[in-house]
């Protein structure tokens, strides 16, 4: 596999007042071509970090050292890296159409005209599997439902064709279900697209189900990277451990018969 993204050792700040957080701490870690790549850890260890600063994204209050390497050129904002969020509102526009935003990107950056992009937005509402893509490409936001909504901001994500798409916990305020269409969806995509995913969770066991490889972040550093199978079945790290060992506690059933 070629390589995307070389990152090394990376570190991010952010100041606040006169003291400073840091966010990301000295990150080595080079991400191949096609792969899809999970991203696990607890909250605040630096992840959402982690993808704006491949994105080109951090706030001015940010300060970003080390180097990350693009073999095939520097990607431009908008076109080369897609990202699909957490809360898809805050992705979509209330008063934009369905239509208008999927549109928007391939407008911007493939230099069609809003007539093609709204062709092209068509054909992506179907690609997302949405149901009757002519009537969506005029509906609003609120007309539809979270799981609906999440695919809409993917189909806009990928609008303009990127290299990466980046999932940040897009999947994290959906109901099981609906998780593991827009899970299936992302992964056929990618597939599909030649895109390389990368594919941000708190949840260890949706990082196994989807990703080829998982990193794993604790308090800002990267403590293990491996092939999605060893570090669930065989974790290096104490930390990869328990939070295995967590998800199992949550979600194995009680042994029959077993009662306290
Ligand atoms: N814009 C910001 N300003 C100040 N601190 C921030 C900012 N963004 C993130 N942080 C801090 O950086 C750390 C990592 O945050 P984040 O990357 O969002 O973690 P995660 O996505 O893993 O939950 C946290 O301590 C968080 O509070
Ligand atoms: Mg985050």
């Amino acid at each position: 596999m070629t390589v995307l993204t070389t990152i090394e050792d990376l570190s991010v700040a952010f100041r606040q007042g006169t003291s400073s957080v840091t966010a990301l701490d000295g990150i080595n870690l080079t991400i191949k071509n096609g792969e899809q790549l999970a991203i696990i850890g607890e909250s605040g260890s630096g992840k959402s970090t982690l993808a704006l600063t491949l994105a080109g994204l951090l706030p001015a209050s940010a300060r970003q050292t080390g180097t990350i390497d693009w073999p095939g050129g520097p990607p431009i904002p908008g076109r080369d890296i897609g990202m699909v969020f957490q809360d898809p509102s805050a992705s979509l526009d209330p008063v934009l159409t369905i239509g208008e935003q999927v549109a928007e990107g391939a407008v911007a950056h493939l230099g069609l005209g809003w007539k093609a992009a709204g062709l092209r937005a068509r054909d992506l509402l179907a690609r997302v599997q949405l149901p009757d893509p002519d009537s969506l490409l005029r509906a609003y936001p609120h007309q539809l439902s979270g799981g609906q909504r999440q695919r809409v901001a993917i189909a806009a994500a990928i609008a303009a064709g990127p290299r990466l798409l980046i999932a940040d916990e897009a999947t994290s305020a959906l109901d099981t279900i609906v998780q593991a269409e827009i899970v299936t969806l992302l992964r056929s995509l990618v597939a599909e697209e030649g895109m390389t995913l990368l594919f941000i969770t708190h949840d260890i066991a949706l990082a196994s189900s989807l990703a080829d490889r998982i990193a794993v972040f604790r308090q800002a550093k990267l403590v293990e990277i491996g092939a999605a199978a060893d570090i669930t079945r065989q974790p290096r790290e104490p930390y990869t451990a328990s939070l295995l060992g967590a998800h199992i506690d949550l979600t194995t059933p009680p042994l029959v018969g077993a009662r306290a």
